[in-house]
């Protein structure tokens, strides 16, 4: 079992070194990464983990859990994780900032970079939420806090920041997690570590929950949403699970107050969500019918193993794509070449990738996010992927039952994980509807549609890509203001 593992973290590393010299400077590295995994696991002709089981749940203690009771050393390690201010953020910035490590583990080893936002406004009273990005391995600081849905971006000279004028901090109390270690500023100093999958994920992200609560104790009982996108499409109902698993042996004492999840075009099914990216590349004119008939023919979506007439026509559709953003494809790509650009906010700079890595590469801004000197990547190429379920539906479906709220999320011009897969993914599950399908308003115009099923909600994002919170910064602050407030938006 063991040797079979490392065989294929030894594939997978090599292939992500191969890719990774073919995409620099590509817009989103965060789906590339993705499509990198997905490309491993078709060909290693089977998938990492069989079936799905809750096998991440396996018992474990509570050893990493720091001491509670040092109360006073838990108050000097938040006030030294205080940010006292960004290097170039704009004036007029009226909310609280952390930034620093948590350990997970008992010796202190591997170390987490969170970077925490409060509302400007009653924060005390406004729910936790916990952001997380894919990859596997992309930077939830990198991509959540800088270029969607944090209070700052970064300007096209990498250094100074303007205010996002629908951050969910206007909502919520906002933290990101960089994950699994080996992700951005997160580290440990056993290289050991980097060899990871889904299961050490999400005990390490469990761990960092407990252990930030216990720096942050009056977030403790708060309302927790769990939130992100893309491959954590995995990591979310993982953890949700496990939250919900740990609270359920612990009824007197919930140790997280967990209340929902909404997981933003999220890769939870792979031969579903294989299947409906090449249905979404025809029917948006993105491929031949020639292609499309013969992925129909030969492809059966029902394991990675196809046959070789299969993988020959998937290869014909990705090649018949072209230089387009296929997690945005109505957007422009990134050219570092043009130096005049006209982004607005709503019209997201598709070099953004370029202007935050220079940002947060520079000594100052590492020094005031309390992290030691690193070289700062939006996804890591240490990491060797070693578990990776080919479903996440039956954990989605258990986690149906635990009562919190399940929404799935989807910007609906991403051709990476786009809706078609979403729905196929969903539709598999045979969920009896108690909302009908209906547009959904930000302010007067159709923000996408929705639909209510027993214990899910769907909502699409009306020309949104894959990073929907950059592209459709307003419609994505009310669909997200309604899920943490309980209701369906208007
Ligand atoms: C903050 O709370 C006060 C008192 O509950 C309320 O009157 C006010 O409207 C709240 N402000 C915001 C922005 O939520
Ligand atoms: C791990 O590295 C950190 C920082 O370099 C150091 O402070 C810590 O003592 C190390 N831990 C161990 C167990 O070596
Ligand atoms: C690193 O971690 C591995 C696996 O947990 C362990 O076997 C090894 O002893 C560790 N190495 C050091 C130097 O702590
Ligand atoms: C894949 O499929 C081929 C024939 O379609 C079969 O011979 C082979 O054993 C399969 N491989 C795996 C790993 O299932």
């Amino acid at each position: 079992m063991f040797s079979i593992l490392s065989q294929k973290a030894l594939l997978w590393s090599l292939i992500l070194l191969v890719c990774h010299f073919a995409i620099s400077c590509k817009g989103n590295q965060q789906g590339e990464y993705l499509y990198k995994l997905i490309q491993s696991k078709k060909s290693q002709q089977k998938d990492f983990s069989s079936h799905e089981e809750a096998y991440y749940l396996s018992d474990f203690s509570d050893e990493y859990v720091s001491h509670e009771h040092d109360v006073e050393q838990q108050l000097r390690l938040k006030e030294a994780d205080k940010v006292k201010a960004l290097p170039g953020q704009p004036k007029g910035v009226d909310f609280d900032q952390y930034a620093g490590y948590i350990s997970v583990d008992a010796k202190e080893d591997r170390k987490l970079f969170y970077y925490f936002v409060e509302s400007p406004l009653n924060s005390s009273t406004k729910p936790l939420v916990l952001w997380l990005n894919g990859g596997p391995g992309c930077s939830s600081f990198g991509y959540g806090a800088m270029q969607e849905l944090g209070p700052f971006r970064v300007n096209s000279d990498a250094n100074t920041l303007s205010l996002n004028k629908h951050a969910w901090n206007k909502v919520a109390n906002v933290l990101f997690l960089e994950s699994p270690a080996g992700v951005g500023f997160s580290y440990s100093n056993n290289t050991s570590d980097y060899t990871v999958g889904d299961k050490k994920t999400a005990i390490d992200s469990y761990f960092f929950l407990r252990n930030w609560l216990s720096r942050f104790p009056q977030y403790k009982t708060r309302d927790l949403f769990i939130t992100g996108e893309s491959y954590a499409g995995h990591y979310i109902p993982q953890l949700a699970d496990l939250i919900y698993s740990k609270n359920k042996k612990n009824e007197n004492q919930k140790q997280i107050n967990l209340k929902g999840i909404a997981v933003g075009n999220g890769w939870i099914d792979d031969n579903l969500c294989m299947k409906g990216m090449y249905d979404y590349y025809w029917t948006h004119a993105l491929n031949s019918d020639e292609t499309h008939y013969g992925i129909e023919k030969h492809c059966h979506f029902k394991s990675f193993n196809e046959s070789n007439e299969c993988v020959g026509y998937q290869n014909k559709a990705d090649d018949e794509l072209g230089n387009i953003d296929n997690y945005n494809i109505y957007a422009p790509v990134c050219d570092s070449s043009v130096t005049e650009t006209s982004y607005s906010e709503n019209n997201f700079d598709p070099c953004s990738d370029d202007y935050t890595t220079t940002y947060l590469n520079q000594p100052e801004v590492q020094e005031a996010l309390h992290v030691k000197a690193t070289k700062w990547l939006p996804c890591s190429d240490d990491l060797s992927w070693t578990d990776s379920p080919a479903s996440i539906l039956s954990t989605i479906n258990r986690l149906r039952s635990s009562g919190i709220s399940i929404w799935i999320y989807s910007g609906d011009t991403d051709g990476r994980v786009p809706i078609t897969s979403t729905r196929y993914s969903i539709n598999s599950l045979n969920l009896p509807i108690h909302t009908a399908w209906r547009p959904w308003y930000n302010y007067k115009e159709v923000g996408g549609y929705l639909i209510g099923y027993e214990g899910l909600t769907l909502i699409t994002v009306r020309g949104a890509g894959h990073m929907v919170p950059s592209y459709q910064p307003q419609s994505t602050l009310t669909l997200i203001s309604s899920f943490l407030q309980g209701k369906l938006p208007p």
